[in-house]
């Protein structure tokens, strides 16, 4: 259960309710029209519940589902927001968070460089702009393309709403000069933030709900598919970086910046040159001071490598560049008032107490609970009911509460006293020695227990059935249709009872029912890691299924076997067999097995030998551009083979990278078999 509430990650209850509601009649008016043809509303009363529908999610976009209905049109999914290739992929960022990691990463770069590395090294310091990710694809100087990052390969197409966008040029502006034939300039979309208040007093006025940051606005006006909307808000382009350029070659990062603002595209404030480490830090610091300044939200700066020559000497590190580090500036905080101590009681029967805060402003969003961690940490930060505390929060973590400001109380406070029994059941609760957390011990009958284990086996990370969501659980287990996990698998003797539940119309029963019958042959790491076991977490259940294979090796695993896995000590494994030793467990499974889960076997061993590194030794020299060397090895164990760090006449193969050095002349002189990283990601079948 999560202990924190964000407006703009967890959604309030009533606002989420508001979206299932209208979701579902929206869901079965479809089901009335396009497959009973009995439409029982007209198409105006239609549309104004698709319009309330889309304008929640444009508020809200963390509720909009792939599946919701403003996707589909009767079941289609609508093209308004096509989904497009980026011609190269748009990568993301390392992140730094204090000097030390930018001196290291310098350090590192004249390492990679070796005698190419210059005396100084240019930089180029920029802001690091809060706000959406976009690429914008002209063609001989003509915007033909707006298409967001996505997931860094395919976006989303919104080129009609990136039009409307002022400072964007619809046509670059190059003189005499002719554009080069394919540029994809890429950058952030943002709401400054007195747009962002004036369109919120304009959302109020018409009734709307408010958006919660400028961010989210952002991301909720450039998908919105009436382009009216977009045009109507000052959103605002600065561009950062260059994707695709054919027809075109600049030298260095300012090079590339100083032509893009001549063909008339803005770049952020604070921009600078930077000669050296030194004057980065420096630089670094001048636009954090300036930070509350900016007319946008900035959350830290990017410092890149300038010289074109050196960037592409560096390469890329998995998903990131070496020539770019970006530097995060610390946590904002703010003082709120602390309402009451809720307690939370987890999955694990942990008690976790939880600041309820008059709702405070804080890093661009609203917040109004923060996490007081454990019953130690409220003492040792001497947090009472009625302070006024510091608050923080830094990027997406919980927020939480920093300290208390004792000088401001009035006496009135109140300390709190941490509860000797679970606010849910009432049992007595426990503590380990040596841990700071309080238990409730009653794992199978208490209801927050029950329900958030539920709630976790059917989570996207686990069992990911679909439509399962965390309202539905609490439903079928208030209504006595659920007790335990296995008994989902038994839902479809229940169809006429799930029918009969509010908001369940027939198609959302038969399509969670399918959900749940796609999802009994899940990956059985998958089902291991559902358990929540404790100690196993996502890696470890795969690694434990790779290694077993099958369930009952798993089941059947004294505590030695468990603790030969990779990775398994005897804390974990010890929690594994005190899991099995339970009665309630191995029957639990039973009843899984009976509601037709199926367990399936891992098949490493099939893959593993038909890879050509099966049962090979290879070593890995040099720099890899496509993956780091942890990657590397891992890809060559995934594929059966023994990662080796030394070269002997035992190697099967080398792979050597870039500037491979004393290992490559040693392979060669051993006749070892020597593979580019081209060749060696065919071969992985990359
Ligand atoms: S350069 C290959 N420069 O940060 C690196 N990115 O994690 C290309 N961002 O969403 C990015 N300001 O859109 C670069 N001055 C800046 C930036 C910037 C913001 C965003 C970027 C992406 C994220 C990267």
């Amino acid at each position: 259960m999560q202990a924190y509430s964000l407006r703009m990650s967890n959604t309030g209850s009533a606002v989420r309710q508001r979206w299932e509601s209208l979701a579902s009649s929206l869901r079965e008016h479809n089901h009335l029209y396009y497959v009973l043809d009995r439409p029982r509303i007209s198409d105006r009363e239609y549309d104004q519940l698709f319009r309330a529908l889309q304008d929640l999610e444009s508020v809200h976009p963390e509720l909009r589902t792939s599946d919701s209905p403003t996707q589909r049109v009767g079941g289609v999914p609508l093209d308004g927001l096509e989904k497009f290739a980026h011609p190269t992929p748009m990568l993301s960022l390392e992140n730094s968070y204090e000097a030390g990691e930018i001196r290291d990463w310098d350090a590192r770069l004249r390492k990679l460089l070796g005698e190419d590395a210059p005396e100084v090294i240019q930089f180029l310091v920029e802001p690091k702009l809060d706000g959406i990710a976009m690429e914008l694809i002209y063609e001989n100087g003509i915007l033909e393309v707006g298409v967001t990052r996505g997931d860094g390969e395919v976006g989303q197409l919104v080129t009609t709403n990136v039009r409307t966008i002022r400072n964007i040029p619809l046509r670059l502006i190059c003189g005499h000069e002719s554009p080069p034939t394919r540029i994809a300039i890429r950058g952030e979309v943002v709401l400054p933030q007195d747009g962002f208040a004036a369109l919120n007093l304009r959302r109020e006025g018409e009734g709307l709900e408010p958006y919660v940051n400028p961010r989210n606005a952002t991301g909720g006006l450039v998908r919105n598919l009436d382009s009216r909307i977009a045009a109507a808000a000052p959103l605002r382009f600065y561009a950062h970086s260059a994707g695709i350029a054919e027809g075109l070659s600049y030298d260095s990062q300012s090079d590339f910046m100083s032509r893009a603002r001549d063909w008339g595209f803005e770049t952020a404030e604070g921009i600078a040159s930077c000669s050296g480490i030194a004057e980065v830090l420096e630089q670094l610091d001048v636009i954090e001071r300036r930070r509350p300044d900016y007319p946008y939200e900035i959350d830290g700066a990017v410092v890149k490598v300038d010289d074109i020559a050196l960037q592409e000497e560096l390469g890329f590190r998995s998903r990131a560049p070496r020539w770019a580090m970006a530097y995060k500036y610390a946590a904002e905080q703010a003082r709120a008032k602390l309402l009451a101590i809720d307690i939370q009681v987890g999955r694990t029967g942990v008690l976790t107490p939880v600041a309820r805060l008059e709702p405070t402003f804080v890093g661009g969003v609203v917040i109004s609970n923060a996490t007081l961690h454990n019953e130690e940490e409220i003492e040792r930060k001497d947090v009472r009911v009625g302070d006024v505390v510091i608050i923080q929060r830094a990027g997406d973590v919980i927020p939480q509460v920093v300290s208390s400001v004792p000088d401001l109380r009035s006496g009135v406070e109140q300390p709190f006293a941490f509860p000797t029994h679970c606010p849910e059941c009432g049992t007595e609760v426990v503590q380990t020695q040596g841990e700071v957390a309080v238990r409730c011990p009653n794992s199978s009958g208490c209801p927050a227990q029950v329900r958030t284990a539920i709630q976790h086996f059917v989570s996207r990370s686990a069992m990911d059935i679909d439509g399962l969501g965390d309202k539905l659980v609490e439903q079928l287990l208030s209504e006595g249709l659920i007790s335990s996990v296995a008994d989902i698998f038994f839902l479809d003797e229940k169809r006429d009872a799930l029918i009969g539940l509010e908001r369940m119309a027939e198609k959302s029963v038969d399509n969670l029912l399918a959900a749940i019958e796609a999802r009994r042959s899940a990956e059985t790491h998958r089902v291991l890691f559902g358990l929540g076991i404790r100690h196993v977490g996502e890696t470890s259940a795969r690694r434990l299924m790779k290694h077993f294979v099958s369930w009952s090796a798993f089941a059947e695993a004294s505590q030695e076997d468990l603790e030969e896995c990779e990775d398994v000590g005897p804390i974990v494994a010890k929690a594994i067999r005190d899991w099995f030793a339970r009665e309630a467990n191995p029957a639990l499974i039973e009843r899984m097995r009976e509601g037709g889960v199926v367990f399936p076997d891992v098949e490493v061993a099939q893959v593993a030998e038909d890879s050509p590194f099966s049962g090979k030794t290879v070593v890995v020299t040099g720099t890899l551009e496509q993956m780091g060397r942890k990657e590397a090895k891992e890809a060559i164990e995934a594929a059966g083979g023994k990662a080796s760090g030394s070269v002997s006449a035992k190697t099967d193969f080398l792979v050597a990278g870039s500037k491979a050095g004393s290992k490559l002349t040693k392979a060669q002189a051993l006749g070892v078999t020597v593979l580019g990283e081209a060749d060696f990601l065919r071969l992985l079948g990359r």
